[in-house]
């Protein structure tokens, strides 16, 4: 874990396409999905068609320490697997108390929400619009239109990504494609 102080300085996000030419996103491939989408067998036949970019974002080498922040932008793009919008995995921070705050430049969407006690919330995300996750809170980033979802996130960067949970339980809640529109449904497979 890197904990070296650094200096300040400045980095570039397109507000087009959300990407910096400054540094190298993580991307997430349809295949790292195994198991987030309530229709498995679509995943498959989607991988085999083309195994896409689902979203790509910035992991910025920023101290891991509770003074420094974490910082940089989610790229969601646009489609559907069994008609369950693309979307991130989502996390809770493995530091559970700490909050995170997601500034949309472009697209629309929703940020799915739900803390341990089970209360959840799909926030709908716009450009212009700040979604605040409170500490506690699991979050995943829905693109529900048809470019890509842009969001800049900030966080204490000692906050840790809790990605086990939500890959074994998943979020109570899906955002399925309805008539064209989300609608949000039970998760089938969620398990308590
Ligand atoms: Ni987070």
């Amino acid at each position: 874990m890197n904990t070296k102080k650094i200096n300040p300085y400045t980095i570039t996000f397109d507000l087009q396409n959300g990407l910096s030419s400054e540094k190298e996103s993580t991307k997430r491939y349809l295949s790292d999905m195994s198991g987030m989408f309530a229709d498995e067998a679509a995943l498959a036949s989607a991988i085999e068609r083309n195994n896409g970019i689902i979203y790509e974002f910035y992991e910025l080498d920023i101290p891991a320490t509770k003074g420094d922040l974490q910082f940089g932008t989610s790229i969601v793009y646009p489609g559907t697997i069994g008609g369950e919008y693309y979307m991130t995995k989502g996390h809770f921070h493995i530091i559970l108390d700490t909050a995170e705050t997601y500034f949309c430049l472009a697209g629309q969407g929703y940020m799915l929400v739900e803390d341990p006690e089970g209360n959840w919330e799909a926030l709908e995300v716009l450009p212009g619009r700040t979604v605040y996750v409170p500490g506690r809170y699991a979050h995943r980033s829905i693109n529900t239109g048809t470019t890509p979802l842009i969001t800049y996130f900030t966080y204490r960067a000692d906050a840790g990504q809790d990605y086990k949970t939500i890959e074994t339980k998943g979020f109570r809640k899906l955002l399925v494609a309805r008539g064209g529109k989300p609608a949000i449904v039970d998760n089938p497979k969620w398990a308590v």
